[in-house]
């Protein structure tokens, strides 16, 4: 089994890649959102996910904290990024940790950036060579791999608190700009992780519980959402998603 998250379609696409190769099934975190606990029992479980402040998205650290899988299990993580990841491994390894596995193998994926407050980078080569380095750890994890190795720790379960979009330190990070464009078409909020957008009077509206995906920012077809940082508004940087991935493919993987 191969457990995703993706707001822009990188660590969808690269997930379903893995899961072909694998022949793996790939389920989005986001079906187990009410759950209380899920228990996992297949030998080879992945997580792919997106790098977010070099950790992974507080929706993949929930997800995380009610997962039960086996000791023995072969657990692999690949976290989808643009320039940087410090953290995200320690923090999967120890989820699974505190439930009596590890991770074995972990590996960053570069990928074009989707993060509108830093710069955006999607240089070619980032994609043209996605499906030759997704092959490349499908066939370290057929054959077992270990290149991490878990220091073993179990600490409490707050780490989730730290994660990108669940620390105070990130709340009214972003406020949301709205423009006039706006047709108040509800792509945005069918679309969003966190169910954190509503239509009002024709219009989107966000709520606080954002974790800066900024999938209403990428996927806007009129281009209306701006961000305003503290600093400037933050709707210079062009849109990106996937090219192999569109709006629908996000939507079904989130919600079915
Ligand atoms: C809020 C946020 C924070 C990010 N932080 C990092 C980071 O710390 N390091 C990095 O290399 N990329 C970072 N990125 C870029 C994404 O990890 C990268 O573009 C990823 O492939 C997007 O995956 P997705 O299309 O599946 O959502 C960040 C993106 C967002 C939206």
């Amino acid at each position: 089994m191969i457990f995703y998250f993706s707001g822009t379609g990188n660590s969808l696409s690269v997930a379903k890649k893995l899961g072909s190769a694998l022949e793996e099934e790939v389920v989005n975190v986001l079906h187990f959102r009410n759950e209380t606990e899920v228990v996992c029992n297949d030998e080879v479980i992945g997580f792919v996910y997106p790098v977010y402040g070099s950790d992974s998205p507080r929706v993949f650290k929930e997800f995380l904290l009610k997962l039960k899988v086996p000791a023995n299990s072969y657990c692999f993580a690949v976290g989808t990024m643009n320039k940087m990841d410090q953290h995200s491994f320690e923090y999967i390894d120890q989820a699974l940790v505190n439930n009596g596995a590890k991770l074995s193998f972990a590996e960053n994926f570069l990928m074009p950036g989707n993060c509108i407050p830093t710069e955006g980078l999607s240089e070619e080569w980032r994609l043209s060579t996605e499906a030759e380095r997704a092959e490349k750890i499908a066939e370290a994890v057929k054959n077992r791999e270990v290149n991490f190795t878990s220091p073993g720790k179990k600490t409490g379960p707050d780490f989730v608190q730290a994660a990108f979009g669940g620390s105070e330190a990130h709340k009214g990070f972003l406020t949301f700009i709205i423009k006039d464009t706006c047709t108040g078409c509800g792509l945005c909020a069918e679309m969003c992780p966190t169910k954190n957008i509503c239509i009002e009077d024709g219009k989107a509206v966000h709520g606080s519980d954002c974790i800066a995906c900024f999938s209403c920012f990428h996927w806007c077809p009129e281009k209306a959402v701006a961000f305003n940082s503290g600093m400037e508004v933050l709707d210079k940087r062009g849109q990106y998603t996937h090219p192999d991935v569109t709006a629908a493919m996000i939507i079904d993987g989130n919600w079915k």
